[in-house]
């Protein structure tokens, strides 16, 4: 297979990383995820604008345009024949002997890009899944998409260990968001989810949700709820690049609603499926 080390295509074995990159040893980078439908990255330019802020936010300087990463991205694509799957890439501080502080202002990021083929999860997306409550134990810049990612290890290994699919992230009574997704509740024919401030990452699949809420007339309040609304709620739901709008049936030991798929998020999917089509 064929990979992206910094501006070059390359074999997978010729790639060689330094023990002391500071994405290594401090996760001291960004990154992104981006899926690819029939051939095509569906909404590159929102991954790649939220990239480029990630990095800026942490003060990394990428050290191309947005539209040569762009078709490096692509070129990478193309290589692997990628029909169905992922594009991942990131980019680290780059190499240097071990202290905390920034390196010299000469050493060079190193951007890693690679690709992975895989289908769409149809039977998560129908019969929907189960959540389990996690407390939000991380750090307070979460809108920036860091390589930094213990917090959400930890706690959708918690929710795996328990049987379900995803964490549902809350800091005290307030829910926050997934291990790798954003939360959303419908109530009375209103959809809840936080908004997005430094607490959440601001999902791309949650902008094109707020624009299908428009679409389909679901109305919306970006407004923070409880865990006790939570479960309270008629329907719920979680959304990422690789979940799409994923149903969450029960939380813990509550059932959602009749325990099925809502009649509002089955609108959203349908709405969405139209989108990646
Ligand atoms: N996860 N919140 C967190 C903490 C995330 O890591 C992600 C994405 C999201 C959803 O963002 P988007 O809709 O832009 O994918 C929300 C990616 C897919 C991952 O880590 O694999």
């Amino acid at each position: 297979t064929t990979m992206l080390w910094n501006d070059r295509l390359v074999k997978k074995e010729e790639i060689k990383l330094s023990i002391e990159d500071r994405g290594y040893q401090f996760g001291d980078g960004v990154y992104e995820v981006i899926k690819v439908y029939n051939g095509s990255m569906f909404t590159v330019t929102e991954h790649i604008d939220r990239f480029y802020e990630s990095a800026e936010k942490i003060n990394i300087v990428i050290p191309y345009t947005k539209d040569v990463l762009h078709k490096m991205v692509y070129d990478l694509i193309e290589a692997n024949e990628i029909v169905n799957g992922y594009v991942y890439f990131q980019i680290t501080r780059g190499s240097s002997p071990r202290a905390h502080a920034f390196p010299q202002p000469t050493t060079e990021p190193v951007f890693i890009a690679y690709t992975m083929k895989g289908e769409r999860s149809i039977e998560n997306f129908e019969k929907g899944v189960k959540a389990k409550f996690v407390e939000d134990i991380r750090w307070l810049r979460c809108d920036i998409k860091s390589l930094n990612l213990l917090g959400n290890v930890l706690a959708k290994e918690a929710a795996q260990q328990a049987g379900c699919y995803e964490a549902i992230q809350h800091r005290g009574e307030i829910v926050t968001e997934g291990s790798s997704s954003n939360m959303y509740g419908i109530k009375d024919g209103v959809l809840y989810t936080h908004p997005t401030n430094n607490l959440i990452l601001h999902g791309i699949t949650r902008r094109v949700i707020m624009s299908l809420c428009e679409e389909i007339g679901l109305s919306v309040i970006e407004e923070a709820f409880t865990t006790e609304q939570a479960i309270d709620m008629d329907e719920f739901f979680m959304s990422s690049t690789s979940s799409e709008i994923t149903p969450i049936i029960q939380i813990d030991d509550s059932i959602i609603g009749n325990g099925k798929p809502g009649e509002w998020t089955r609108k959203l999917q349908a709405a969405f499926d139209a989108r990646v089509q």
